[in-house]
């Protein structure tokens, strides 16, 4: 059970001292336990915690394949998706993929362009993808749960027509996978009508935590990462957090310290790197804790930053701002490559003295000055060590962070596996849409619009 992530919580210790930490030890354990003995609330959607090893081999099997022939015949693969059925993708892909993965050469990538789309409702958006995509060969992988989703369907509705009239009906259908219910929804029943070859998201798993799924696998298999890799490194995680006791276990200690360090008052947790390779890892990160633990007027506001670009935007405030946030940082201690500092004849910009150092030594050097002006400013700070971004410690991050998310959740009181805040806006949208049965909010929302 090898792990490539550790937690060091040195730098909280004067917020969340080890008494604070042992008082809450009970209620976090009683968390764990209610997680892992489905117990609790929203104990239908507890499919993600055995997902790295009690997962549908055929169905894995039916993904490599289809990634493949994603791969053999198209130079562009569209992901349609939003929220839980598109973060975990991206974040994966954009984590273990070349940094420039759209604009290196297909001699250097190797797999087809990937683009996003159905995760907002741009109009601009949408036509310039169409131009991008230009006459080049491309697949769509439209991933939606309940199939009904606005933004999805928009542009499913678009790209399917492109397809369909660059290909004609039927080869179009084979060039469109589809991610959703087992059984329901109108995707599902287009699927069955025109013949898509068709990848289930599990009843009993909900969207944020369904990266381990057909829901993340394909795109992520059609980029050329090794999903193998990815679900072991989430079978290692899941092995740790379900064994490890509370004194060995960093997942049950990061859920102990942010619940302690929100007691002390502290609303917000921001997540930062100094890797760009991991911006999406945020972004998916904001969505599992936002949805999960932020309702019934409690929760701890997931913000995310890349460094070092936002200490120059956002440093100056959570140096000295308004004191409500504290910080994880996820340090990449091997990077992926290495580029070494040269001498110059003529030392202008007086950087000589660095000279033979790596510029991963600089960014180190530069996240360690982060920590500690932050401690002195008064922002706790959770660091997580990750060995070095690759598939293993990718599957092993993804679980960890689902597990303290569970935990975390029921520690704070709430059920975290449900979403109903998601529903308000969209019945608002809908309203003034127009849509059928929506008709009786229409003519009140429009007067508070003045319309
Ligand atoms: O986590 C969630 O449940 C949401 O973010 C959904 O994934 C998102 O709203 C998309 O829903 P669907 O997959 O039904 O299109």
């Amino acid at each position: 059970m090898s792990q490539k992530i550790s937690f060091n919580f040195d730098n909280t210790k004067f917020m969340a001292s080890d008494a604070d930490v042992k008082a809450i030890q009970p209620k976090i354990e009683a968390a764990k336990k209610t997680l892992v003995e489905g117990t609790g609330e929203g104990n239908d959607f507890l499919g993600w915690v055995d997902l790295p090893v009690n997962y549908d081999k055929e169905e894995f099997d039916r993904i490599k394949k289809a990634a493949a022939k994603i791969q053999s015949d198209s130079d562009v693969l569209l992901v349609i998706g939003i929220g839980g059925s598109y973060l975990g993708a991206r974040a994966a892909i954009e984590a273990l993929r070349h940094g420039f993965y759209n604009m290196v050469s297909k001699e250097i990538r190797k797999t087809p362009e990937i683009y996003y789309c159905g995760n907002n409702l741009s109009s601009t958006y949408i036509s310039e993808l169409v131009q991008v995509i230009g006459d080049r060969d491309f697949s769509v992988n439209v991933i939606s749960k309940s199939g009904t989703t606005t933004e999805c369907s928009v542009a499913f509705r678009l790209f399917k027509e492109m397809l369909e009239k660059k290909y004609g009906k039927a080869e179009a259908s084979k060039r469109i996978y589809a991610t959703t219910d087992k059984a329901r929804g109108a995707l599902k029943t287009l699927s069955n009508e025109e013949g898509y070859e068709t990848f289930v998201v599990p009843d009993d798993v909900g969207g944020r935590f369904s990266v381990l799924t057909a829901v993340g696998l394909l795109p992520i298999a059609a980029s050329g990462a090794d999903i193998d890799k990815l679900m072991q490194g989430a079978a290692n995680a899941r092995e740790y957090c379900l064994e490890k006791s509370f004194d060995d276990s960093d997942v049950l200690k990061y859920a102990a310290v942010r619940n302690v360090l929100h007691q002390k008052g502290l609303g917000m947790e921001i997540l930062g790197n100094f890797e760009p390779a991991l911006h999406f890892i945020t972004e998916w990160w904001k969505q599992l804790y936002g949805e999960s633990e932020g309702k019934d007027g409690k929760g701890i506001f997931p913000a995310g930053v890349d460094f070092t670009t936002d200490l120059h935007s956002l440093g100056q405030f959570i140096q000295e701002g308004t004191k409500n946030h504290f910080e994880t940082f996820i340090n990449v201690v091997n990077p992926r490559a290495e580029v070494v500092m040269q001498k110059e004849e003529t030392d202008l910009d007086g950087l000589n003295y660095l000279a033979g150092r790596t510029v991963d030594f600089i960014n180190k050097c530069a996240m360690n000055g982060t920590i500690l002006a932050h401690v002195d400013g008064g922002v706790p700070n959770i660091r997580i060590d990750m060995d070095t971004i690759d598939e293993l410690a990718v599957g092993e991050l993804f679980y960890k962070f689902e597990f303290a998310c569970g935990v975390s959740g029921y520690t704070l009181g709430v059920n975290p596996f449900n979403q109903p805040g998601v529903e308000s806006y969209k019945k608002n949208m809908f309203a003034l849409l127009g849509k059928p049965g929506f008709e009786e909010m229409t003519a009140e929302l429009k007067a508070r619009l003045g319309e």
